[in-house]
């Protein structure tokens, strides 16, 4: 059994595969439509969205303008990531992702993990996007005087947590932020079921049910629908970089790090939340022209890209306004709002609706098509893998995208999503690192036109790396080892006590075994993010694991198609 749980997958068997689908005539081949400015548009559409029009706030708040040494920080982190994807993309040119990956490099076991893993990048952060979404809509209907009833605008936890503020602080109102004022409407006017409030976000599961219809009928419609909605974001942002400049006030940026390094860190979720989306372009695989020559590009040139524009809005944001200001849900259009732009504030507005909108459109393709691998495998049922005739789209997984996202879009609450969107995704970042490292040697010299990952030798520079930061961040882990502030302090430092285990386990690897040095730092990186996501986050990850585990041996460990090849 513990050999068939790391069964691998040789590459030319999913090559094959792909091509051939399950060589019955109700399954057809994805259209080849897209080249690498398609890709890069794609890529931008994914990652500029709710982390920059929203997140971001929260990040500034506590890192100060500091936020934007953490995007520089986190933006190396998935540049590491982003080469080992596109080292992958161009070996593996099929739908899946990190998880076909994975099924050539650690076998189905962690194949499966990272597949169900996704499902928390790619379905969990588009919950948290469509909530975003629903914020900003909702503000600017209210531009036009259209005023949604507010139970029919947020999560119930959201409204029960205003309540209870609203409670704490004697029923007085007007100490309650805008955000938690309308919450507290919502509890108050919502109609009830005996105990039970209806509260529901509305307008969430109506742009996930829109997007989702939008992406069923097909690639074009969706690449078409891309382009637009990166040009017009693309756009906006400059105008914030450019217009805001102007009103920098350079006292702002004093202190830089007024909460020093952990304030900053604090960040970590939302600015990593910030930049997934690259990754997702590599579920197109099957849909390139050329992938093994664009997905790279198109993951690379969009990473870059966003990284320059976030870093220049993190510094223009905490430069208008002094960071303290900067906890609200809509920082840009805030910000315009504060310094007398109103109109500016309203234009932001609109563009953010486009923009979120148009990351769900990339998440919400990017899911069905690793269902799609997945069932392909025998590790989901065959329906997952059907692809319509006349769209030539995986159909009904994507309608299962649809309804796993909007209905609980509808009740969740943003920051929690966020939170382990970002904890899975940093995952999976980690396993693809990690899978470089085993891909195999022979294969590397196949054709000329593929990308290649260069191979710089880690051997001395990552150990040393290693005892570098040992030293340099020295009192700060002694702090982390003084076990008298109580469990629920220690709980918080066990993932920093493991990292320190592997990373050393990986140091001595490196030295050993001369690994690579890219994915290595990758993995480091990605690893040490992780970390700063506190204990809560990690629990509710390993339970999502557990349970994914549970499915895995009562249906897909029988069903793979490598048991029954196994069999006959
Ligand atoms: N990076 C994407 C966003 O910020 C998930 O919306």
């Amino acid at each position: 059994m513990q050999k068939d749980l790391f069964r691998k997958k040789s590459i030319q068997k999913i090559l094959k595969d792909s091509n051939e689908g399950f060589g019955d005539a109700t399954h057809h081949s994805l259209s080849k439509v897209l080249g690498v400015r398609d890709l890069t548009f794609m890529g931008i559409a994914a990652v500029v969205g709710a982390g920059i029009f929203s997140t971001i706030g929260e990040a500034a708040f506590n890192g100060g303008p500091g936020v934007s040494i953490l995007f520089i920080i986190t933006a190396i982190t998935c540049g590491f990531s982003a080469l080992c994807y596109a080292e992958f993309a161009s070996r593996i040119p099929v739908s899946g992702s990190a998880y076909t990956y994975a099924y050539a490099s650690f076998g189905e076991l962690i194949a499966w993990i990272i597949g169900w893993d996704l499902l928390m990048e790619y379905a969990i952060g588009n919950i948290a996007v469509a909530i975003s979404w629903s914020g900003y809509f909702v503000n600017l209907l209210k531009g036009f005087n259209i005023q949604m009833p507010a139970y029919l605008t947020l999560d119930y936890l959201s409204a029960y947590q205003a309540h209870k503020t609203l409670l704490g602080n004697g029923g007085d109102i007007a100490k309650l932020s805008e955000t938690a004022k309308t919450a507290a409407e919502a509890w108050a006017t919502a109609p009830a079921i005996g105990n039970l409030r209806l509260i529901a976000d509305l307008p969430a599961l109506l742009i996930v049910l829109l997007i989702t219809v939008l992406v069923y009928v097909g690639i074009r419609e969706t690449k078409r629908a891309t382009n637009v909605m990166v040009v017009i974001k693309i756009g906006v942002v400059l105008a914030v970089i450019a217009i805001g400049f102007f009103y920098v006030t350079p006292e702002n940026w004093h202190p830089f790090l007024p909460n020093g390094f952990g304030g900053m860190m604090k960040g970590v979720s939302g600015v990593f939340f910030a930049y997934i989306g690259f990754d997702a372009i590599s579920t197109t695989a099957e849909e390139c022209r050329n992938p093994q020559r664009d997905l790279p590009r198109g993951m690379v040139y969009s990473l870059i890209i966003c990284t320059v524009l976030y870093i220049l809005v993190a510094l223009v944001l905490t430069g208008m306004v002094n960071y303290r200001e900067l906890a609200v849900a809509d920082p840009l259009a805030f910000v315009f709002e504060r310094v007398g732009l109103n109109k500016i504030s309203y234009v932001i507005s609109i563009s953010a609706v486009i923009a979120t909108a148009s990351v769900l459109l990339i998440f919400q393709m990017g899911q069905p098509r690793i269902w799609m691998s997945m069932s392909r495998d025998g590790l989901l049922p065959k329906a997952f893998a059907r692809v319509h005739p006349k769209y030539k789209t995986p159909s009904f997984a994507t309608i299962v995208t649809g309804i796993a996202v909007a209905v609980p879009a509808l009740f969740m609450n943003l920051t929690e999503v966020t939170d382990l969107t970002s904890i899975g995704t940093l995952f999976a970042f980690v396993l693809v690192c990690g899978g470089v490292l085993l891909l195999p040697k022979e294969e590397t010299a196949q054709t000329n036109k593929r990308f290649r990952m260069p191979y710089i030798n880690g051997k001395w520079i990552v150990p040393l790396l290693f005892l570098i930061g040992v030293t340099v961040f020295h009192d700060n882990l002694l702090n982390h080892f003084d076990f008298s502030d109580g469990w629920l302090v220690v709980r918080e430092k066990l993932p920093l006590y493991v990292y320190l285990i592997l990373a050393l386990i990986i140091s001595i690897l490196s030295f050993t075994k001369s690994l690579s040095l890219i994915p290595v730092l990758g993995l480091l990186s990605c690893g040490y993010l992780m970390t700063e996501l506190g204990y809560v986050n990690w629990l509710r990850f390993l339970i999502w694991l557990g349970i994914g585990l549970v499915i895995y041996f009562g249906y897909s460990y029988k069903n793979s198609k490598l048991n029954k090849t196994a069999d006959e």
